[in-house]
């Protein structure tokens, strides 16, 4: 039987992943990938939603896709692809707008944060319509399974509606898809302010651990991380919001539930848990990191891989492509 179909992607939108793309995201693809009919893209027609320098951009899709397979993805087995070589995504996008209310794209949270500082007048309308280019994304492929971190669930659940009033109004067309989010480790937080999530677009770099740091780094980052001054090593969310997510982090790393490392470092300090931590991810990334860099003293070899598989993906998103326009009277 076929395996299902599954369909993530990221913004090459920095130099380098960080932890919380690595954790959210890239660690849950790798072990799904073993079982599903994985699309993997890089979405650089949703980074140009603000604005990049066309050589940077056109290197961070390279260095994306070299931290994909250094990461673990397979690019035998899935399908990793950069969203512009394939014209489908753009135009369904197209279509799926004239089927979103102009309230339901308001209310996207993400629009709502990401303009938060800068105000909604100066936003592109890109950056207003990205959920629904997401949507094209997911629904091109009969993705029925979506593995995100949980900032990108109410995306998802845009693209289930999408997907259910188009099939509605116009006959069965697309698979209505499901998000998949980790129960720890689908929020991963700034290390210099816990309460708030890690981000590429954070004001202090100390609290962010890039992929590509160098792992003396990423180790002082770590061991720098605001904790608090209760001594206690245990998960709270709202009273232990630093110590909570050095846990989460330990965990996604060495696979041990929370649940263990509290008992593990019972009656121990914070100096010890944050070594152990850092030694861990220095442990998990370094290898990632030189493998990255390997790759990228090929480019033409990833340029070579990238374009052989946006012909594969053509080939999938085409039909369906086809298979809306031809639902909604178009062709
Ligand atoms: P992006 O590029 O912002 O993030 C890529 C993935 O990393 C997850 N993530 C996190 N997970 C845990 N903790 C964090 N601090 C953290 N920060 C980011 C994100 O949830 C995401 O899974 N719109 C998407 C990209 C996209 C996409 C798609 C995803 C475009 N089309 C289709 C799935 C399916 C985005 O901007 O992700």
């Amino acid at each position: 039987m076929a395996h299902p179909r599954l369909y993530s992607g990221m913004q090459p939108s920095s130099g380098s992943l960080h932890l919380g793309n690595y954790i959210g995201a890239l660690q849950q693809w790798r072990g799904l990938q073993q079982d599903h009919d994985a699309f993997f893209s890089i979405v650089d027609l949703h980074a140009i939603t603000v604005p990049q320098a066309p050589d940077v951009l056109r290197e961070q899709v390279r260095t994306l896709a070299a931290q994909y397979i250094a990461g673990g993805i397979d690019p035998d087995r899935a399908c990793l692809y950069v969203q512009s070589h394939v014209a489908a995504h753009a135009q369904l996008a197209w279509l799926l707008g004239t089927i979103t209310g102009f309230g339901e794209a308001s209310r996207m949270t993400q629009f709502k944060d990401k303009t938060a500082r800068g105000g909604q007048e100066a936003a592109s309308v890109g950056l207003f319509t990205y959920p629904i280019l997401m949507a094209a994304d997911i629904l091109l492929y009969d993705a029925e399974i979506v593995p995100v971190g949980d900032d990108q669930k109410q995306h998802v659940e845009l693209t289930r509606d999408l997907a259910e009033r188009f099939n509605k109004r116009f006959g069965p067309t697309f698979t209505i898809p499901k998000p998949r989010i980790l129960a720890d480790g689908a929020r991963i937080y700034d290390l210099q302010d816990p309460k708030a999530k890690m981000s590429k677009s954070a004001d202090n770099d100390k609290g962010i651990v890039w992929l590509l740091d160098d792992p003396a780094k990423t180790a002082k980052k770590i061991r720098s991380a605001v904790t608090d001054t209760d001594g206690a090593i245990r998960a709270d969310k709202e009273s232990k919001p630093g110590v909570t997510n050095l846990l989460d982090i330990l965990s996604a790393m060495t696979g041990t539930p929370v649940a263990d490392l509290e008992a593990h470092f019972d009656g121990q300090g914070y100096g010890v848990f944050k070594t152990e931590v850092a030694d861990a991810v220095v442990a998990e990334l370094a290898p990632v990191r030189e493998r990255t860099l390997e790759l990228l003293a090929d480019p033409a070899e990833l340029d070579r891989l990238l374009a052989a598989n946006a012909d594969r993906a053509a080939e999938v998103a085409d039909a369906t492509l086809a298979r809306a326009m031809g639902a909604m009277g178009l062709r």
